[in-house]
């Protein structure tokens, strides 16, 4: 067998105890996978002392990540720390400066950093490995790059965040607020203290952009993701979600367009029949139409100490092989810059919900303000009469433009008897 592939790990916690945990009790079968045994070689992480549940004798201990990266004798460098800036990217820099591969699982520092840190990788002939980075444990770095390269991919859509998954299936299921299900959820510790990365979108955003580049062979551009999180998704929505046949999903789409591609993170309605629809609670799903291959679909868990475990060591099994593929599938200096389509160019259907004081007319206004925006409705609900004198309009729309879209929702926010800033969803039938 040949020598060792020595690893050493940035960072120890629930993921880089796993990695370390996973190299150690999978000794063997990956020994036989990789031509040559694993070690662990090299541990950095700031608290010597605390217990992690593994066993670190015989590996060298850095108090200083960096210092580890640039100065240990070994193949790879896996950073697990996290976070665009600081050290975790000084990390990523200095191992690859070093000459050293690096396998980390940090998305934002690959969508914010990523084209600079892959055109070193490229250009020194090293590998920036970054599986579980996005959707944790599905392997769709692999299947985009590897497994669908002959294809082009002119649609992708993804559940690319599990807490926001976790939180929408909750809410579904109790009828509860989101409120409620998010509170309940960091204190079962399923979401973070500070949940805004992942309520606002930006994890998924992060995500979905290093899946453009794979799809489209064109430079991250993190900048130009449109980007919406779950926080005004309302219970009533919900309700009707799940009456007019759909269910409310985060998802990430990427997708070719006539006027360029867009990318997008946002509230969606699909339809219940969907398969991305039956991915529910922590689960991550994605779905990709490839030209040669039609639909696929993917789905596992998207977080977590094992799944995302599994994901690191995998792709230190490619580096192991010396199986390589430029970081974004083609070199990266050969990467498009894309042609960004604006949200305004999104054709499609629409969910729309205004709160309106229930008075004759009202709902003759409505119709006029989408009239006058030049949108068609497709069905209307207007049930009930709630003590406060304020109801739910419940409309949908055929195919419009979202600039459209948006005048309407203008127009109708400015009319006298509508309560509250009307609620837009998008519908997402493909
Ligand atoms: N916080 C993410 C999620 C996982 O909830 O899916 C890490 O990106």
């Amino acid at each position: 067998m040949s020598a060792p592939l020595r690893i050493a790990v940035a960072g120890l916690g629930v993921v880089g105890a796993e990695t370390v945990r996973l190299i150690s009790t999978q000794g063997e079968m990956l020994a036989r996978r990789c031509g040559r045994p694993v070690v662990v070689q090299a541990v950095s992480a700031r608290d010597k002392t605390r217990d992690r549940g593994i066993s670190l004798q015989g590996i060298e201990w850095f108090d200083d990540p960096v210092a580890m990266a640039r100065n240990t004798d070994v193949d790879v460098v896996c950073e697990l720390i996290g976070g665009s800036e600081g050290i975790a990217r000084d990390v990523c820099g200095t191992a690859l400066d070093s000459g050293k591969h690096v396998v980390t699982a940090n998305k934002a520092l690959i969508a914010m950093h990523g084209a600079n840190l892959g055109q070193v990788a490229d250009t020194a002939g090293l590998a920036l490995a970054y599986e579980a980075a996005v959707a944790g444990g599905i392997p769709i770095v692999k299947a985009l790059r590897e497994g669908l390269a002959a294809n082009q991919v002119n649609r992708l859509q993804g559940i690319l965040n599990g807490t926001c998954n976790y939180i929408l299936t909750a809410m579904r299921e109790t009828g509860r607020d989101f409120g409620e299900i998010l509170a309940e959820a960091q204190a079962h510790g399923y979401a973070e203290a500070d949940p805004s990365f992942d309520i606002d979108g930006v994890d998924a955003a992060h995500k979905l952009a290093i899946l453009t580049s794979l799809t489209f062979g064109c430079e991250i551009d993190f900048g130009t993701v449109h980007i919406e999180g779950i926080r005004h998704i309302d219970s009533i929505d919900i309700r009707f979600a799940s009456e007019l046949g759909y269910r409310i999903k985060l998802l990430g789409i990427a997708e070719m367009t006539d006027a360029g591609i867009q990318q997008r993170v946002h509230p969606a309605m699909v339809p219940l029949d969907a398969p991305i629809a039956s991915v529910e609670g922590v689960f991550n799903g994605i779905v990709a139409d490839g030209d040669f291959v039609g639909t696929t679909m993917f789905e596992g868990r998207g977080a977590g100490a094992g799944p995302t475990a599994s994901a690191v060591v995998a792709d230190i099994v490619d580096i192991a092989r010396d199986r390589k593929t430029p970081t974004f599938g083609v070199p990266a200096d050969e990467l498009n810059v894309a042609r960004v389509a604006a949200m305004a160019d999104r054709d499609g259907l629409y969910y729309v919900r205004v709160m309106v004081r229930d008075k004759p007319g009202v709902f003759a206004d409505i119709a006029g303000a989408l009239r006058d925006s030049q949108i068609s409705i497709e069905s209307a609900i207007q049930r009930g009469r709630a003590e406060d004198g304020v109801v739910p309009v419940i409309l949908t729309t055929h195919e419009t433009k979202e600039a459209r879209m948006q005048d309407a929702l203008r127009l109708i926010g400015a009319l006298d008897s509508v309560a509250e800033t009307p609620r837009m969803i998008r519908i997402e039938t493909v």
